[in-house]
């Protein structure tokens, strides 16, 4: 970030993801993009997966976090304050130490240990309160004001929105540029930032970007209904990262006119795919991760209510469109041990039907 940069960060359009792409290049990874024929013939569409897990901190939120980070560094703070169920905070902690910023992260008592970890052991001081989003905004406004530290919101903020889009406007590139132009574009939700930014990077071609959320998790798909951004009382998932109460004002704004759809899956689901992903890719994803593939092989099937078009977004005549490639971000990769176990034992029942698949 130059110093000639605005402290108060532009709203983000699609030439903001573009600068934000550029800017992060060098300084974020620039993750590998994934294929598998299994995945392809279970999806009857090209499956391309980018693979964020292997992010800097172990997820895209890394990417928002960067820049976000840059311009306050850059304006002259001297620390940054986040909340989060767990990736926004571990990347606010990396890229705080990074720009020499401290960083004061708010976080669940209910929240993965490993990232809790990995937040301290970025040097960041962490601060538990309650289960709650609203007990943790409520500390984490009390410490920014107490403290005089600038609060990086994880999704309701235009850097991090533009961040996030960046890993979705290298997946479109890379699509391009191994001759598969992407036809969708699938992107788990919480408080909606990275399908924000994934709206932003396919404006102007005819991607059709989906949101995925967790059954009872249904904010945006809920949002989109009303017009307005519109709170659930969350249902418990395996998707810890996807449990927000309401999506953001920013990211809704910019996802109720460009966004196609949402697709809702259930805990089995993700389940199904973290394992597809584990044992065909050999790539470990956490479950808010996995939960863009599960969405993206539900959207191929078409099945039932699993799909929500926009209001005014559907097909004429309600029969939806094949589609031939489709990008999935793999959004993060933070999980516990116990949890991988879990998880991973539930393939001994399913790998019959991979290896048919496969066969
Ligand atoms: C791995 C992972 N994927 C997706 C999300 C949801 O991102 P957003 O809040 O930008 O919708 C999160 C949020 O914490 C996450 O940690």
């Amino acid at each position: 970030m130059s110093r000639t940069e605005p402290a108060v960060p532009p709203p983000p359009d699609r030439a903001r993801v573009q600068e934000a792409a550029w800017w992060l290049s060098g300084r974020v990874v620039r993750t590998p993009v994934l294929n598998s024929p299994v995945i392809d013939r279970l999806a009857g569409a090209r499956v391309l997966l980018k693979a964020e897990n292997l992010q800097a901190g172990g997820s895209y939120k890394m990417r928002g976090a960067m820049l976000a980070v840059g311009r306050l560094a850059a304006a002259g703070h001297g620390g940054v304050v986040a909340q989060s169920t767990g990736n926004h905070a571990v990347a606010v902690a990396l890229a705080a130490r990074r720009h020499g910023l401290t960083a004061t992260v708010v976080l669940p008592a209910d929240a993965a240990q490993t990232k809790v970890a990995r937040a301290r052991a970025a040097g960041a001081e962490v601060v538990v309160a309650g289960t709650t989003l609203d007990e943790r905004v409520a500390t984490a406004r009390q410490i920014s004001e107490t403290r005089g530290h600038p609060l990086i919101d994880a999704y309701d903020h235009p850097d991090v929105i533009a961040g996030q889009g960046s890993a979705s406007l290298e997946l479109i590139e890379e699509a391009e540029r191994v001759g598969s132009p992407l036809d969708a574009l699938v992107v788990p939700v919480g408080g909606a930032g990275g399908v924000a930014g994934a709206c932003l990077a396919a404006a102007g071609t005819t991607i059709q970007v989906y949101g995925v959320e967790p059954v009872g998790c249904d904010s945006l798909a809920r949002s989109l209904a009303a017009g307005r951004p519109t709170p659930v009382a969350p249902a418990p998932t395996i998707a810890d990262g996807l449990r927000p109460t309401c999506v953001g004002e920013l990211p809704f704004a910019i996802a109720r006119d460009a966004i196609r759809g949402v697709v809702r899956v259930d805990d089995d689901q993700i389940a199904d795919a973290f394992r597809l992903l584990l044992m065909e890719l050999k790539v470990l994803v956490e479950p808010s991760g996995a939960a863009g593939l599960a969405g993206a092989l539900r959207l191929a099937a078409s099945l039932g209510d699993d799909v929500v078009d926009r209001p005014g977004a559907g097909p004429e005549g309600g029969r939806r469109e094949e589609y031939r490639t489709v990008g999935v971000v793999l959004t993060g990769g933070n999980v516990e041990a116990e949890l991988v176990a879990r998880l991973a034992t539930r393939q001994l029942a399913d790998l019959t039907s991979v290896e048919e698949v496969a066969a």
